[in-house]
């Protein structure tokens, strides 16, 4: 019966994910710290720009994109996800932005589910589009599933996902995270679709960089700390626990995401992500060198009430992004990455313990 087995797996996974989406829009599931508020763009008194005729478009993965913003993974997989997702997916087409759908493993272990991802292609069918599979059930499973979640949305990219400080916290959650590396390798080898590596909340040094850039890997998403907080989520999803108390302890758990960008950044291409929450941020990403900015929690709300809001919540970005390059200087994207900024704070040590280091160790 091992379909059957399966099938309850997919219910399973799909109730745990309908906990999150709720908690999630519940709020207060950010913690830590981002580094994004250390960060200061310097001004340009005369910028030789004009605000009207910027150009915010930017290229990834050989795919040419409206602007640099990107909306990360959240949903899929239950009932609830199916509107939220036609949502996100329908404003990212009118914006011309890609988007990456939360993970397919309810759907790959139940295919009944599966319509509430496909609904993502429909309702953007030239948008450029990321599957979803964590890196366990790559390993588990194989390329297969990796080929199956792809399909599922006719994806122009794949995220394997490493959310090993969420599964450390629950006692259910995968406790064993040998193999994956070579599993991951193996599929970029034998995949002709991008694999992208996101880590969801704890950020990617630069010596885990390097291992993913030798395993094949065509992007990484570094998925930093300072926005939503994975153990803090399993906290609230089962109060007074020892799940919870572990979960508090280490809600602050992770590499800031600036800091991340700051170890990462010219090694490859590079999406930041975690507390990515305005355009300014995304212009300081930029600045720090990353390619796309990615934001997850701040389309949720917005996504579980119309296109409408979450096309809002676009614009609103957009124009920030528009006024701080405008008073950067800088009149493209790529001109953008070349600002120069100044870095304060804790964010300033940790980037300067790093850089003590000598490179290659
Ligand atoms: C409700 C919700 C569900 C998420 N589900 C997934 C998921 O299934 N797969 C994944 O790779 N990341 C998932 N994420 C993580 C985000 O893609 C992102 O890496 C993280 O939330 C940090 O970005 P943020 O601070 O802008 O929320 C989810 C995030 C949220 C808020």
């Amino acid at each position: 019966m091992p379909e059957e087995k399966e099938m309850e797996k997919g219910k399973e996974t799909s109730s745990r994910k309908q906990d999150h989406l709720r908690i999630c829009a519940g709020g207060n599931v950010e913690a830590g710290f981002s580094g994004f508020s250390d960060v200061r763009l310097v001004h340009a008194a005369l910028p030789e720009c004009s605000l009207a005729e910027l150009d915010l478009s930017t290229a990834f993965l050989g795919h040419r994109f409206a602007s640099p913003l990107f909306i990360a993974a959240m949903t899929g997989g239950h009932r609830d996800a199916a509107p939220v997702n036609r949502n996100l997916a329908a404003a990212a087409e009118r914006a011309g932005i890609g988007m990456g759908v939360g993970s397919q493993r309810a759907a790959l272990e139940d295919p009944d589910l599966e319509d509430t991802f496909t609904v993502v292609r429909e309702a953007a069918p030239r948008a450029f589009l990321c599957a979803n599979l964590g890196v366990v059930q790559l390993r588990d499973h194989g390329i297969e599933w990796a080929e199956r979640a792809v399909e599922m949305i006719d994806a122009q990219a794949i995220c394997i996902h490493a959310n090993f400080l969420q599964e450390a916290v629950m006692p259910e959650g995968d406790h064993d995270a040998r193999g994956c590396l070579a599993a991951l390798a193996a599929l970029c080898r034998e995949f002709d679709t991008p694999v992208i590596l996101k880590e969801t909340g704890a950020g990617i040094s630069r010596e885990t960089a390097r291992r993913l850039w030798a395993a094949g890997v065509a992007a990484i998403d570094l998925g930093g700390l300072g926005g939503t907080s994975w153990a803090r989520v399993e906290c609230l999803r089962s109060p007074g626990t020892p799940q919870a108390r572990i979960g508090d302890r280490f809600s602050d758990w992770g590499i800031p995401t600036v800091v991340s960008l700051a170890e990462v950044a010219g090694t490859g291409p590079v999406i930041a992500t975690g507390g990515v929450r305005s355009g300014l941020d995304m212009a300081r990403g930029l600045a720090l060198g990353a390619d796309l900015c990615g934001m997850a929690l701040p389309f949720l709300a917005p996504a579980m009430e119309s296109e409408e809001a979450v096309s809002g919540a676009i614009e609103r970005f957009t124009r920030e992004l528009g006024v701080a390059m405008f008073l950067s200087g800088a009149g493209t994207v790529k001109a953008m990455r070349s600002v120069r900024t100044y870095i304060t704070g804790t964010t300033r040590q940790m980037i300067r313990k790093r850089q003590e280091i000598p490179d290659g160790s």
